[in-house]
């Protein structure tokens, strides 16, 4: 259910709500709103929160009685140190009030007047937004289950179009969001690639894209020898997604992105093990961040011409799969010796890049679930970023850190990329057991981007969650999308070969 954020400048007393809450500092410091809370309570909030061990720490949360106040209950919600309250920090504070509140369809609350002067309360409102609609998300098409009944969320404080632009900005980034989560849940055996352009095309439609789908003969046509070779083992037909966001107005430079659509990862005839797969429908998530991305661009005002590549199809190990050994010819004339056809991915992705380039943006970024070592490397939350040019790598990890995704930058050390020779042909797909994997994956990608500033990021690992953590719930994140809705909102045109490596 899409919810609504607005702003009041009603008083914590009057305000009308299913849930008033109220921020506490670390040390049980009433925050905005508190000492109205604590009159309604008749001066008795401390002796709670004292019996209740309640302290103040981040995402802490106690429900005390609405006293005299108007709104119908009152949750405190603790903010951590008040010198240190962040924008993430607060998109999860607006999360775990809404988790702890599943009944509430209206919650008002003083959070944005935590941000200490000076601070970004532009960026915190969005997050309060996107946090609250982001904790209400669950993927309930197949299982009978309460969705949270948010409907209306109220931030109190003094009248600013900036700050209301902010929230409409929030709630349309989290729908977004929960768009690449609803895609990733599905399970593979529903969301084909055929179904993954159906929803390609219907969120161009909401979103005012252009789209063009190619299938499988098209596919061939076009010299897609990758996307093509990875269908070759599934009884589902590949497809090539193409969306195009073309701004209104001034643009400020044109970038493309490429998300990686596997379907279904089964490792193909280099066959994964029974755990190996047990996830495997997640290995869309660079597409699904992709179109929740370009699905929210107009209505964030974008100015910057995007254009997106989705390769997708599944990976599975039928009579025509191609085999250990075989050759393939990408997009751009390179050719592939397939040593592993689990390392599908940078195959699909191979194509995608190649058209990326042909487009000649001025930058170019892909999303993949790429290998399990980034996720060795950096675990579950952070996914590796690697790039072939400083300023636009710096772009992309700055608007990561803003939109609150972690990302951690890796090398695409030179020294490692005769491990990716081929005897027949000009690449292999896989180097051999000895560790970078991660790095290496990178290396083979950097072959098709031309000299065209691109960066990659490696969500292999956070693309998934395996347990409800603050704004994220089990499954599938839609990690990438708030950071492509940043960078693409910021752009700029990294100054030609400036920092090349
Ligand atoms: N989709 C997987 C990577 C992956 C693994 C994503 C775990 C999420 C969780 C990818 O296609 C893959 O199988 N990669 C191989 C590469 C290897 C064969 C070089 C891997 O990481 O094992
Ligand atoms: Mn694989
Ligand atoms: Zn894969």
């Amino acid at each position: 259910m899409p919810i609504t954020a607005s702003l009041s400048s009603s008083a914590p007393a009057k305000v009308n709500a299913d849930v008033l809450a109220v921020p506490v500092f670390a040390g049980r410091v009433l925050g905005p709103g508190g000492k109205a809370v604590d009159a309604a309570a008749g001066g008795t909030l401390d002796a709670f929160m004292t019996e209740a061990g309640f302290e103040g720490k981040a995402e802490e949360t106690l429900a005390v009685p609405a006293g005299k106040l108007n709104a119908k209950a009152v949750l405190l919600v603790g903010v951590g140190d008040k010198k240190a309250v962040s924008v993430n920090g607060l998109r999860r504070a607006a999360a775990a009030v809404v988790r702890r509140s599943p009944k509430a369809k209206t919650i008002a609350t003083t959070l944005l007047d935590t941000v200490p002067p000076g601070g970004d309360r532009i960026g915190a409102a969005q997050a309060v937004a996107e946090g609250a609609a982001l904790g209400a998300y669950k993927f309930l098409r197949y299982k009978k289950g309460d969705a949270p009944a948010l409907e209306k969320l109220t931030l109190l404080g003094k009248k600013d179009d900036k700050i209301a632009q902010a929230l409409d900005r929030g709630v349309a980034v989290a729908g977004a969001v929960a768009l690449a989560r609803d895609l990733v849940n599905e399970p593979a055996g529903a969301m084909t690639p055929s179904q993954l352009a159906e929803e390609a095309r219907r969120a161009a439609e909401d979103g005012g894209l252009d789209i063009e789908v190619l299938d499988e003969v098209e596919i061939a046509n076009q010299g897609l020898g990758g996307l093509l070779g990875v269908s070759l083992g599934s009884d589902q037909p590949p497809r090539l997604v193409k969306l195009t966001y073309t701004p209104k107005g001034k643009v400020a430079g044109t970038v493309a992105l490429v998300g990686k659509g596997i379907t279904f990862d089964s490792g193909g005839l280099s066959l994964k093990t029974a755990d190996g797969m047990e996830t495997m429908k997640t290995d869309m998530s660079g597409a699904a961040a992709v179109i929740g991305a370009m699905s929210v661009l107009r209505a964030a005002g974008v100015q910057t011409k995007v254009i997106a590549f989705v390769p997708t199809t599944e990976n599975m190990p039928g009579g025509r799969a191609i085999k250990p050994g075989d050759v393939l010819k990408i997009r751009n004339g390179k050719t592939v010796e397939v040593l592993n056809t689990d390392a599908e991915g940078r195959l699909i992705l191979a194509d995608g890049l190649s058209l990326a380039a042909e487009e000649k943006p001025d930058a170019v970024i892909d999303l993949a679930t790429l290998t399990g070592a980034c996720v060795v490397a950096l675990g579950m939350k952070i996914a590796g970023l690697m790039g072939n040019d400083d300023p636009w790598i710096g772009q992309v990890r700055d608007a990561a850190e803003r939109a609150g995704e972690s990302v951690w930058h890796l090398p695409l050390p030179q020294e490692y990329r005769k491990d990716l020779d081929s005897e027949i042909a000009d690449l292999k797909n896989i180097t051999g057991g000895r560790g970078g994997g991660a790095l290496t994956a990178g290396l083979f990608l950097s072959e098709f981007t031309g000299d065209i500033p691109w960066v990659h990021l490696d969500i292999a690992g956070p693309a998934r969650a395996s347990g409800d953590d603050g704004y994220i719930a089990k499954g599938g994140t839609g990690f990438g999308v708030r950071t492509l809705v940043e960078v693409l909102s910021t752009f700029e045109k990294p100054k030609a070969g400036a920092g090349k490596k």
